[in-house]
């Protein structure tokens, strides 16, 4: 009984000295203490040992000292969680937590300023799906069976448990999202459609098996190439200055007829030539033309009605030249040393 006694006085002097720098420690307290294990269940089971005489003393004491380790534990719980020391008030001269900014990634910045501008004029942004039937990406598109640009050379087909037949495939293009909007069946259309696209090409400083396009359509009645080219001219102001020249050149999209791409002058050398534009002067930006009418009408769109223009443009390579980036592979490795160049850009 007294050797009990003692030894309850010296676990409340070990109790009243405890202190915890951290929850880990708190919960270390707990366990030694409190715990099933633990010092007080423990001079609990003593109890039995007494002699009947003495219980209803000695149990007081036992309570006590239950009481005592508890209301330690309480204290250290809550100074340890770091809520306000009530007596001395909070430490006011404590450093902050430093809180992280994130940033926009270069490619989405690049992606809002295009359509920012397109949404000025009356654009809607629509998406579509980035694993596609030959349908959407190919054959609407008109796209033969034959056609050069299904070959497994430029495309990934995707095994589908469930295709059932269908070709499915990460998309080559945007331009998908054109025959899904038109097949809503909802006219006119005038939509921009940002996006990843995917291409079966070796992967190295300069091309990559994905990145990204923004496509734009126009259906209505009476739209004509004079429209596009308005619309474009218009886009490239906005988006590379006033003083930056425009070139049309005749093309082939099996899309859409007539076709063409569109050069600005070099936004690098200003048209005096340079490496960027292979001492040309000019630079490619997209590719464009009027909707094909084979298109339309796998779109259950009357040609003889409506007609619309369409265009597609990459991302990378104007945001590799606004930002002077030389590696395409940079916007794919979620390197945060170059993450962290973009904070606070807009
Ligand atoms: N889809 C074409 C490409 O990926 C771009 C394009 C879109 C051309 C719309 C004309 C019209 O190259």
């Amino acid at each position: 009984m007294e050797q009990l006694l003692e030894q309850i006085e010296t676990y409340k002097k070990e109790i009243r000295g405890f202190s915890a720098a951290d929850t880990k420690a708190v919960e270390e307290f707990r366990i030694k203490y409190l715990g099933t294990k633990g010092v007080v269940k423990s001079i609990m089971g003593e109890m039995k040992n007494v002699p009947v005489d003495k219980k209803k003393e000695f149990g007081q004491v036992l309570n006590d000292f239950k009481t005592f380790a508890e209301e330690k534990f309480e204290s250290l719980k809550s100074s340890s969680s770091g809520q306000v020391d009530t007596v001395n008030g909070p430490d006011l001269s404590l450093p902050g937590d430093p809180v992280a900014l994130g940033s926009r990634h270069p490619i989405t910045l690049m992606r809002n300023r295009i359509v920012s501008i397109f949404q000025r004029l009356g654009f809607a942004v629509a998406e579509g799906p980035e694993i596609e039937d030959d349908w959407h990406n190919f054959t609407a598109l008109n796209l033969h069976e034959h056609h050069p640009a299904r070959d497994m050379q430029d495309t990934f087909y995707v095994q589908h448990p469930s295709a059932g037949g269908v070709d499915w495939l990460l998309r080559t293009h945007t331009s998908n999202v054109q025959i899904r909007e038109m097949e809503k069946g909802k006219l006119p259309i005038r939509g921009i459609y940002p996006g990843r696209v995917y291409r079966n090409e070796t992967v190295s400083a300069r091309s990559h098996c994905f990145f990204h396009q923004v496509e734009g359509l126009y259906i209505d009645e009476n739209v004509s190439f004079a429209d596009l080219k308005q619309t474009l001219y218009f886009f490239v102001r906005e988006m590379y200055g006033k003083d930056v020249k425009v070139r049309f050149r005749p093309s082939y999209f099996p899309f859409t007829e007539p076709s063409a791409e569109m050069d600005v002058t070099c936004f690098i050398c200003g048209g005096t030539g340079c490496n960027i534009c292979k001492k040309t002067g000019w630079v490619e930006i997209l590719g464009c033309g009027m909707v094909h009418p084979n298109v339309l009408l796998n779109c259950k769109i009357d040609p003889s009605k409506y007609t619309g223009y369409a265009f597609g443009m990459g991302i990378e390579r104007p945001a590799l030249l606004k930002y002077g980036i030389n590696d395409i592979r940079l916007f794919s490795e979620n390197d945060v040393r170059f993450l962290n160049q973009f904070t606070g850009a807009i």
